[in-house]
């Protein structure tokens, strides 16, 4: 399975595509997390990108190309795979289909996952993530057992730098100029599958597993 979850900062791509991940048994590729990396290791990589995640700007489709084929590439991605917050632009998505089309793979489904932006603010603004494997926790919706730590790993649980409430709106800003067009790009070759984001994760998790069987 090759699947795009497309979708505004907050609307559960991160907790969807870890599902999915667990389901369909295979890697879960989420850009924003190999650039937190990068900046969290200080690699060249991670200098040239730390200014733009903290502003909630994107990063040039050069770099988040180069970083993704090489990514894409490994030999974990033989069966598939959940890319979740890639692509992001249209030069992004023109990158990604010639890639595809030179290794000879076509992505199954892309689903947009559909929320309303307050809903997006108030998820990000109560998320929390384990420092030290990535778990995403919401102070309401999907606590942790023991407040603070992760239910997972016993690792503790930190805010992100870009989910400030100013931060977000920017977000969502880029998400509706440069991103929102991808939807009508992939409605055009018949992959689009559009998912209500507003359910409990579980019935979200349902719809999209029903919808990426449709052909
Ligand atoms: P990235 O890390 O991808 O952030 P994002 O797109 O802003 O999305 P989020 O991770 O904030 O939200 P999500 O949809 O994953 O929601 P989640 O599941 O966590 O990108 C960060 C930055 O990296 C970008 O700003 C940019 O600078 C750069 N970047 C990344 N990719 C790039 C690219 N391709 N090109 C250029 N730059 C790029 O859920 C949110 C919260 O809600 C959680 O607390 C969760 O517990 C809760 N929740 C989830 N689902 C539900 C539900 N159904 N009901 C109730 N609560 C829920
Ligand atoms: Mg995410
Ligand atoms: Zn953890």
């Amino acid at each position: 399975m090759k699947i795009v979850l497309i979708g505004p900062p907050g609307a559960g791509k991160g907790t969807q595509a870890e599902k999915l991940a667990v389901h369909w048994k295979i890697p879960r590729i989420t850009t924003g997390d190999l650039f937190r990396q990068a900046v969290s290791e200080k690699t060249p990589l991670g200098l040239k990108v730390q200014g733009l995640l903290e502003k909630g700007s994107l990063v040039p489709d050069e770099i988040v190309l180069g970083l993704m084929e090489e990514r894409m590439s490994k030999p974990d991605c033989k069966t598939g795979f959940i890319l979740d917050g890639f692509p992001r632009t249209v030069g992004q998505a023109e990158g990604l289909e010639k890639w595809l089309g030179r290794v000879g793979l076509k992505l199954d489904s892309v689903v947009a996952l559909e929320v309303s932006k307050e809903e997006a603010v108030g998820r990000i603004t109560g998320r929390r993530q384990c420092a030290s494997c990535g778990n995403t926790y919401h102070l309401h919706f999907q606590p942790p057992k023991q407040e603070g730590r992760c239910d997972v790993c016993g690792g503790s649980l930190v805010q992100r730098k870009d989910d400030e409430e100013k931060t977000v709106r920017h977000r969502l800003e880029v998400y509706d100029k440069e991103t929102a067009p991808l939807l009508a790009f992939y409605q055009k070759k018949g992959l689009l599958k559009k998912v209500n984001g507003l359910q409990k994760p579980n019935a979200v998790f349902e719809e999209i597993k029903a919808s990426s069987l449709i052909k």
